[in-house]
């Protein structure tokens, strides 16, 4: 969070948003866990809405956590009695992932800009962070959204993202695993859009959600 130390109007915020951040994250853990899968630096979890409501307040305090963090106000969940909540757990007993995903029926294509020459992966990045993305009016099937995908600042770029997804592939419908080309993201950010655009391996992955589109998911 950005604030000026000397204002402290500004510091109250910061240290309500530091609080809430800290207590958010601490996991204590539960004694029934669905464990998807488990790595040498920590383990998945999923939450599904008829957990007991000790896992469903720990969900609700990460999202509006995520929320905050991502800056501004998220498009609400399609239908909650049908998300799907991941949980990344590190070793040291903090979330430092969450992926919420939702049913939804359609998803709209990215329209891929032609890039400018560009001769480094820094000035691709500068790039893609830059511009706004658009997204085709056409909508196409698709079986899972992603409402929110995020990683702890000091943790990313460890396939974090990467692993919740491929677990959210194998579990979103029981006994299928999902194809790239069945899920879309929710109104991607910058970091969003690199991240996706190197999962799906294509730039033209879908999205739904999107502000002033038809919405029609
Ligand atoms: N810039 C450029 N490429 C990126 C990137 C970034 N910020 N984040 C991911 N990638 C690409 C890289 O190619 C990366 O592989 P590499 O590290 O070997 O180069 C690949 O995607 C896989 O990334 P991964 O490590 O699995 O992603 P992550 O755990 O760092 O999480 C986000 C990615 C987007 C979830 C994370 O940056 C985040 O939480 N951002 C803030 C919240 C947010 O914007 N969420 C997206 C909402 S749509």
């Amino acid at each position: 969070m950005l604030y000026t130390a000397s204002n402290p109007e500004d510091e109250t915020q910061h240290l309500l948003f530091h609080n809430q951040f800290i207590s958010a994250v601490k996991y204590v853990g539960w004694k029934k866990e669905r464990i998807l899968a488990e790595y040498p630096d920590g383990r998945i979890i999923m939450v599904l809405p008829e957990d007991p409501k000790y896992a469903l307040k720990k969900v609700d305090e990460i999202r509006e956590m995520v929320d905050n963090d991502l800056g501004f106000q998220q498009a609400p969940l399609m239908c909650y009695s049908r998300t799907k909540t991941l949980l990344f757990i590190s070793n040291d007993k903090k979330v430092v992932g969450c992926l919420i995903a939702e049913h939804i029926q359609w998803g709209y294509r990215v329209i891929e800009e032609k890039h400018p020459v560009i001769r480094s992966e820094e000035e691709k990045v500068r790039f893609e962070r830059q511009k706004a993305w658009c997204c085709s009016t056409l909508p196409e099937p698709a079986i899972c959204g992603i409402s929110r995908i995020w990683v702890f600042s000091m943790m990313r770029r460890k396939k974090i993202a990467s692993r919740m997804i491929e677990c959210l592939r194998s579990n979103f419908i029981y006994g299928s695993y999902l194809s790239k080309e069945e899920i879309a993201f929710s109104d991607p950010t910058p970091d969003g859009k690199l991240f996706a655009t190197q999962y799906c391996g294509t730039g033209q992955f879908l999205v739904y959600n999107f502000i002033n589109g038809q919405n029609s998911t």
